[in-house]
């Protein structure tokens, strides 16, 4: 059975000593956590090892938002997987489409980031979604299975165990305007049915597909109702502990 992720994407909020103190009241507020759902947070890289001392032992792990695709050396202000590693970080957030569309990451230079991390035993979350333009003119199921298809490329079925989707339409993120359930969910079924093409139905059926974009308490319910999302990319409504508490604990 899938498990659901339910992920907190941090993004470039929080200094070291407030990530501390928020990581501190995520601890004390999910001891309880549902056996079917995994939480996961991602500060910026500045935080990663003050977060990590605070959440280990809970139930919370650890995701970092970005991953160098080399292994070390001279790359000026990059970050590599050994790096994150050594501090505990058991998740990656690659292929963010703040990524692809504010630092022009493309499909093939995410998919050597995908490598890198699972040769590492790292776990992906790799992200993909379309613009609103691509949604307008139809070519939303075009530009996720290339962005499936590409980022994948040389991942092995046995590797597939340890990679998350994230769908995450760019004009749902930060913008207030969540995708309907049945948008998701026609999305996140086309996913899937992509990835037992690309290998076979049992690791399509184990695949987390998470979705994210405006996801909010009020909202989230009727996302994970549905029988391909499961679990959630969140950013704003991560950085509250009581709105991510809700969103931890989810109705079903
Ligand atoms: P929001 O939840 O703020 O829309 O951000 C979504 C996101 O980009 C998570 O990675």
């Amino acid at each position: 059975m899938r498990k659901y992720l339910i992920a907190g994407n941090w993004k470039m909020n929080l200094v070291p000593s407030k990530a501390k103190e928020f990581a501190e009241e995520l601890v004390d507020n999910l001891k309880k956590i549902n056996d079917d759902i995994i939480v996961m947070v991602a500060p910026p890289f500045t935080a990663l090892e003050g977060v990590s001392n605070i959440i280990k032992g809970s139930k919370i792990k650890l995701g970092a938002q970005n991953i160098n695709d080399n292994e070390d050396g001279a790359y000026t202000g990059e970050i590599s997987a050994d790096m994150l590693l050594d501090i505990g970080v058991e998740y990656v957030i690659i292929g963010h489409s703040e990524r692809r569309h504010i630092y022009n990451e493309n499909n093939e230079f995410i998919n050597k980031k995908v490598l890198k991390a699972l040769s590492k035993g790292l776990k992906p979350i790799l992200c993909v979604g379309e613009l609103l333009s691509e949604r307008e003119t139809g070519d939303t199921e075009k530009v996720v299975r290339e962005q499936v298809v590409k980022c994948l490329n040389g991942v092995s079925r046995e590797q597939m165990v340890n990679l998350v989707i994230a769908y995450e339409p760019v004009w749902a993120i930060g913008t207030g305007k969540v995708a309907t359930p049945e948008q998701a969910e026609e999305v996140h079924a086309f996913i899937r049915k992509l990835i037992e093409e690309l290998y076979d139905k049992d690791t399509a059926s184990d695949l987390i597909i998470q979705y994210g974009g405006s996801v909010k308490p009020d909202n989230i319910d009727g996302l994970m109702v549905k029988e391909n999302l499961d679990g959630a990319l969140v950013g704003g409504a991560s950085l509250k502990v009581d709105s991510f508490c809700r969103l931890v604990n989810f109705n079903k």
